[in-house]
């Protein structure tokens, strides 16, 4: 079905709220470099998120946790410069702004100076509160993000679904309603139960991005890399591969190296 919808030639924090008012669905996905963020943004996303996983996806690591503010930055830098109509928000890295609120605020400066970023976005609700205050008294737009936030990855011992007891549920609506009075214009909601998803998104008058928290959300997210299907290895049921890429990548590059071999590439149309 197709929705009608208003055209943004620039999207803003302020769009974004505008779309949750006319309950018109928003797209985000991440990008970490030019190339991609380009076709990204021409195919109409309305948010680009560098995210942290470039420290998995880009990088290999296992977790988020080993990316640098460094890192971080010339992603995001390579992104701003393909970008015509997206908001750009970049994740603050681990490390970055959990020690003092000082030092998160040194760290999303850097970003939004250093990349030309749009915004900021966090892990964390209450307990980082003095950091979240310090960022947006600068001026700076912050996305924040609860549920499943993947920093915490050694307290949670394991990827699976929060929240799924009360009290961690309602410790979650207070942090989704304590991050909209402080200001934050936006969170995204990982992993977490649809009907709690649903809950926070009615909540709260900010929208509420969702990854893997159902479709009672004002829109959604997904890692670019996997909607392609370009990572195998990871198959959680929120996710909805668009492509294959993995394989047409894997047969497409097979065909050149056979080529190669048979002294079929370059031809004489290919030469000089
Ligand atoms: O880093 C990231 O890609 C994210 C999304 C999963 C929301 O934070």
């Amino acid at each position: 079905m197709s929705v009608a919808k208003k055209e943004y030639k620039r999207v803003t924090v302020k769009s974004l709220i505008e779309m949750k008012e006319h309950a018109e669905k928003i797209s985000m996905l991440t990008a970490y470099d030019y190339s991609m963020a380009k076709i990204v943004d021409g195919a109409g996303i309305d948010v680009i998120l560098v995210g942290d996983s470039a420290s998995n996806v880009m990088a290999g690591h296992e977790t988020t946790l080993p990316i640098t503010l460094d890192q971080m930055i010339y992603h995001a830098s390579s992104v701003i410069r393909a970008v015509k109509r997206a908001l750009v928000v970049v994740d603050l890295p681990f490390g970055s702004y959990q020690s003092d609120p000082k030092e998160a605020l040194r760290s999303a400066i850097r970003i939004m100076k250093e990349s030309g970023a749009h915004a900021i976005k966090l892990e964390g609700g209450k307990e980082i509160k003095e950091s979240i205050k310090r960022i947006l008294n600068a001026g700076i737009p912050v996305m924040g993000h609860l549920g499943l936030t993947p920093q915490s990855i050694y307290k949670f011992g394991s990827y699976t679904v929060r929240a799924k007891e009360e009290e961690e549920a309602q410790k979650l609506k207070e942090d989704a309603i304590f991050l909209e009075k402080t200001g934050c214009f936006a969170i995204v909601l990982e992993k977490i139960p649809a009907k709690l998803a649903r809950e926070v998104a009615e909540s709260v008058s900010i929208p509420v991005i969702g990854i893997g928290a159902g479709n009672g959300v004002d829109g959604q997210v997904l890692v670019l890399h996997d909607l392609l299907g370009m990572t195998y290895e990871f198959s959680p049921r929120f996710l909805r591969r668009y492509m294959n890429l993995y394989d047409d990548m894997t047969k497409a590059l097979s065909r050149y190296v056979d080529d190669v071999k048979a002294l079929d590439f370059p031809n004489e149309e290919e030469q000089y």
